[in-house]
């Protein structure tokens, strides 16, 4: 099941809304999903496209899925060759439709914001930094900065209109009903190198990551059944804080629930002093999703060790805790 770049916005339906469409939204299908959606979601390739073929491979041999979501730091340094790599990488195996979040590394390049936000719609097909799709009934929604230098001190800047665009893509769907939400930047205290303990957490350039943190995580946290991946850090997986809830003031008692994506690339560590250290290469993980009704259940895997790391349901109902089915291996 191979489809062409052309074939993405086919294959995710017709409710499709973009940064190039102001004011629309990602509709709701008004109706239950018939069957259980599957997606795989990586992040952090780097220019590994090694290890980004292997994961492919490993994915792959588990069976068909219905989309795959790449949740940026697609390159090293956005160049066209890097691009034109993973493609050539991603058409080597047997792939659903993908869509894409912009990282920070597709700014690593002095030919400027305008040039490299076009580099990146020509060679992912998506029509702007922010989208969103609809995955036969789940809303896949991307988030994406607006501005790439770090000239404000932040990696992103949403700006109004995507928050406004967000806003109106939540407002659409009842609170059972899963919405997956992308960006490649990490919100403080969510994930995995975002706590502020400075012996088992992180550098504090992982809290200051938003320009509008308060404003995104106070959209967020009103609607308990998003779901919101986050990359860039390449911390394990086999951390016990990769997956949690976070509120804040005004939202739902449950607040939204977050992911850490793991990392195509190299991982990374604590170093125990406050900051962090690259553990090794060759660890290369992870995610396959999949929306069973109103629960969502994500499944970690680590694919040098080829094992499952953990399997957690979060479910949109009762208190919303994820809840851990398996752990393997560790
Ligand atoms: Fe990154």
């Amino acid at each position: 099941m191979q489809h062409s770049r052309r074939a993405v916005l086919g294959m995710t339906g017709a409710a499709i809304t973009s940064a190039a469409v102001p004011g629309s939204a990602v509709a709701s299908t008004g109706r239950r999903r018939r069957r259980p959606i599957t997606l795989d979601v990586l992040s952090d390739i780097q220019g590994s496209v090694d290890d980004f073929d292997t994961a492919l491979g490993e994915l792959s041999r588990l069976g068909p899925v219905d989309h795959m979501v790449i949740n940026g730091d697609i390159t090293n340094q956005g160049l066209e060759s890097e691009y034109l790599n993973v493609r050539r990488t991603l058409d080597g195996h047997p792939h659903p439709p993908v869509t894409y979040s912009i990282g920070n590394r597709e700014f690593f390049n002095p030919d400027g914001d305008p040039a490299l936000i076009e580099r990146f719609k020509k060679h992912t097909g998506m029509p702007g930094v922010y989208a969103g799709f609809d995955v036969d009934g789940v809303p896949v929604l991307h988030l994406g900065t607006t501005v790439g230098t770090y000239d404000s001190g932040h990696y992103v800047i949403l700006g109004a209109e995507q928050l406004s665009w967000l806003e109106r893509n939540l407002r659409d769907h009842a609170a059972d009903e899963p919405v997956l939400v992308f960006s490649h930047h990490v919100l403080p205290d969510t994930v995995s190198g975002t706590f502020s303990n400075p012996v088992t957490s992180a550098p504090e350039e992982y809290r200051q990551d938003y320009m509008e943190a308060e404003q995104l995580m106070g959209l967020l946290s009103r609607h308990p059944n998003v779901v919101l991946f986050t990359s860039h850090t390449h911390w394990l997986l086999q951390r016990s804080d990769w997956i949690g809830r976070r509120s804040a003031p005004g939202g739902h008692r449950a607040g939204f629930c977050t992911v850490n994506t793991g990392a195509i690339g190299s991982s990374w560590q604590p170093d125990g002093q406050g900051s962090e250290t690259r553990l090794t290469d060759k660890d290369t993980s992870a995610l396959r999703v999949r929306v069973l009704g109103n629960r969502v259940r994500v499944e970690s895997r680590d694919f040098r060790r080829r094992e499952v790391i953990r399997v957690v349901d979060v479910p949109m109902f009762g208190d919303y805790q994820p809840v851990e089915l398996a752990t393997y291996g560790w």
